[in-house]
């Protein structure tokens, strides 16, 4: 793979090192592209052609049945992590003394929907990590005949710590436990198979390593569970018949495009597929690898200059996210390092630094130099 000719297909590579996929991704070039194309064609034409769009949504649904590998019909286009998540939080049939066990360094979109079912009895039972990581044994003690869902991130958005999604997941499949997975922290950049992974359900907005904007998201349910949720916002895109406007005819879609209400961010899934499109072009093991490497390539670096790493590297763990402690405020670093043309970010009292594979070793050095300096 020519990384370097890669780099022109990212716009920001030009004033930036932009380390923060974690948070905010910037466009690739396809992306900002696909929105233009989008936009000028609305503009010039209103919905004359809108058949058009409509057929690049299917499209573009088909790449992240591809990406996911599973039917295209079991994803519905999400606003954000957090619809998906809210979704299955308030569709559950829970009986009052159910629990849910999540993790207590998830991300609050992770936390709080399910929090909110304490007018229901649901608890949340919120496993503290040892460290830098959750030890699956702390999971499993953590559940009882009452749990009905395991709701975790693929990846941990502050610690970059890579939750094992075959072994959490088959822990549940044997205890009759649901897997709802937050995928927003490695989907596009890791694999995630859920033909093959225990995963029930899953959400994951576009707009980190999937190189897409903000408000187009990507939600899975297992087909046969669909039934079992209650839906909530529906719409009149949920039924069947959804496109006969003048016949009321409730009958739900038998499958995860139920829980798309209405009239979809066609400007944001153009930018999503375009992406989408560009990372199965690199390849996503490729992607991977680059992103693995790059970011044992910053660890090693980041230990000679003195510097504590605190993701855990080991082989399973590590993602794209590596969390370094660094001596100081890290806000004041972040702000440091934007001076100097480079694009970091903080979490949790730490500097959190995350890679794509466009970056270069050469923009770890500087990095590394800025952080020394
Ligand atoms: C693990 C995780 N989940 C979810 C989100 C964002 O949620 P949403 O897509 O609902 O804005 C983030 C953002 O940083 C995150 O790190």
């Amino acid at each position: 793979m020519d990384w370097v000719a890669l780099r022109s297909e990212f716009p920001v590579t030009r004033r930036w090192a932009f380390f923060d996929h974690a948070a905010v991704a910037p466009l690739s070039g396809p992306a900002q592209r696909a929105m233009t194309a989008w936009a000028v064609h609305m503009a010039e034409n209103g919905d004359a052609d809108l058949s058009q769009w409509e057929c690049r949504v299917e499209d573009v649904r088909r790449l992240l049945g591809r990406l996911l590998n599973t039917d295209p019909l079991d994803v519905a286009f999400v606003k954000n992590t957090s619809e998906g998540i809210g979704f299955v939080a308030e569709g559950f049939p829970w009986n009052a003394g159910d629990n849910v066990v999540t993790a207590a360094e998830e991300y609050p979109s992770n936390i709080y929907p399910w929090m909110n079912l304490a007018g229901r009895g649901v608890e949340v039972r919120q496993v503290a990590s040892r460290r830098n990581r959750i030890d699956i044994d702390d999971l499993r003690a953590a559940l009882d005949n009452r749990t009905r869902i395991v709701s975790l991130s693929s990846v941990e958005f502050a610690s970059g710590f890579r939750n094992d999604l075959d072994a959490i997941g088959s822990l549940c499949r044997e205890r009759g436990i649901f897997f709802f997975v937050d995928a927003i922290q490695s989907l596009g950049v890791l694999p995630l198979d859920v033909s093959a992974a225990p995963v029930d359900f899953l959400s994951a907005d576009g707009h980190k390593w999937l190189l897409g904007t903000e408000g187009a998201g990507v939600f899975y349910i297992r087909r046969d569970l669909v039934d079992r949720l209650h839906t909530t916002g529906v719409g009149w895109n949920s039924v069947v018949g959804c496109h006969d406007f003048s016949r009321i005819d409730f009958r739900l879609k038998p499958y995860a495009g139920r829980w798309e209400s209405g009239t979809l961010n066609v400007a944001g899934i153009m930018a999503l597929g375009a992406s989408l499109e560009l990372l199965f072009d690199i390849g996503i093991p490729v992607v991977t690898t680059r992103i693995l490497e790059l970011t044992d390539y910053l660890c090693e670096a980041a230990r000679r200059a003195g510097v504590e790493v605190f993701s855990s590297r080991s082989p399973g763990d590590k993602s794209g996210i590596v969390s370094l402690r660094t001596p100081g405020d890290p806000r004041a670093l972040v702000r440091k390092s934007k001076d100097q043309g480079i694009i970091v970010n903080q979490r949790a009292g730490r500097l959190r630094v995350s890679p794509h594979c466009y970056n270069t070793h050469e923009e770890i050095d500087r990095l590394i130099a800025m952080i020394k300096s």
